[in-house]
């Protein structure tokens, strides 16, 4: 999020280096139960961002001393892949990490009904096999779909996605490029049911009429983003009944 850069973000028509206009997200893929060995698991793409997702219990919290008389706890572990980035990134947990597993875990204590399993602990991994910005958003709309796979009773399912600002305009769903060399990033995560927002972060500077523009083409992309978060776990579903699952 440098801001300066001699490459032109958005032409003189509106259009941004990978061809889509100020308001248009990336292409979205998502596929409900790829894993065979999780309770449950999604894979995402957004863009050139590829996600995988997968979720274990509920089960006994370990450690002992996390456990919770009153709830289950959500352990959720965000790891960006060495390869998913052109410069390697060093294995292991990082300052990002931790902080993008926490926000990751706040937003799903949100819709899981974690009241339901007192002392347990559902763990959620998040893998980034493949990052252009937008990650925590990607990983976070797998996330919500792998526990709704996992047959996890959860109020709703979040669906994530980024708005901000490069080159002057307010943009969705920010690409490397725009992330980098832009003035903004705002992601935002909600509850559609509800329009709760579950998390919203800035990094950058914006004018709070630019701030709210961005919000609202996020919220109405999180709403697009839903419909395909229910298509994933509908061709899930009819394939388990139709005996095709893998085994
Ligand atoms: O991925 P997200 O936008 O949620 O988080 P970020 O911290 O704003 O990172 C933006 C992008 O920078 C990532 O998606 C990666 O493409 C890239 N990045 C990287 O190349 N190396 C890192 N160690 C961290 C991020």
């Amino acid at each position: 999020m440098s801001g300066h850069t001699d490459m032109v973000l958005v032409d003189d028509d509106g259009i941004r280096i990978d061809g889509r206009k100020a308001d248009e997200h990336r292409r979205v893929h998502i596929e409900a139960g790829v894993l065979n060995n999780a309770d449950g698991s999604a894979y995402v793409e957004m863009g050139k961002n590829k996600v995988l997702a997968a979720v274990y219990g509920p089960r006994e919290c370990h450690p002992r001393h996390l456990q919770d008389p009153t709830k289950a706890i959500i352990q959720c572990k965000y790891n960006m892949e060495a390869f998913s980035v052109s410069d390697r990134k060093r294995p292991g947990p990082d300052r990002r990490s931790v902080e993008i597993s926490k926000i990751t875990a706040e937003a799903l204590e949100k819709v899981v009904l974690t009241e339901l399993y007192p002392r347990a602990s559902i763990d959620v991994y998040i893998e980034i096999l493949q990052a252009n910005a937008g990650t925590r958003c990607a990983g976070l709309t797998a996330a919500s779909v792998a526990l709704a796979d996992a047959g996890i009773p959860m109020r709703d399912i979040i669906p994530a996605i980024a708005a901000g600002k490069a080159d002057g305009h307010v943009l969705l769903d920010l690409n490397k490029e725009e992330d980098n060399y832009g003035q903004a990033d705002v992601p935002l995560a909600i509850i559609p049911s509800t329009d709760e927002i579950v998390l919203l972060q800035m990094d950058g500077d914006m004018t709070r009429e630019e701030f709210d523009h961005a919000v609202d083409l996020a919220f109405g992309a999180c709403h697009e983003l839903y419909d395909i978060q229910k298509e994933a776990l509908k061709k899930r579903y009819s394939a388990v009944k139709g005996g095709d699952e893998d085994e």
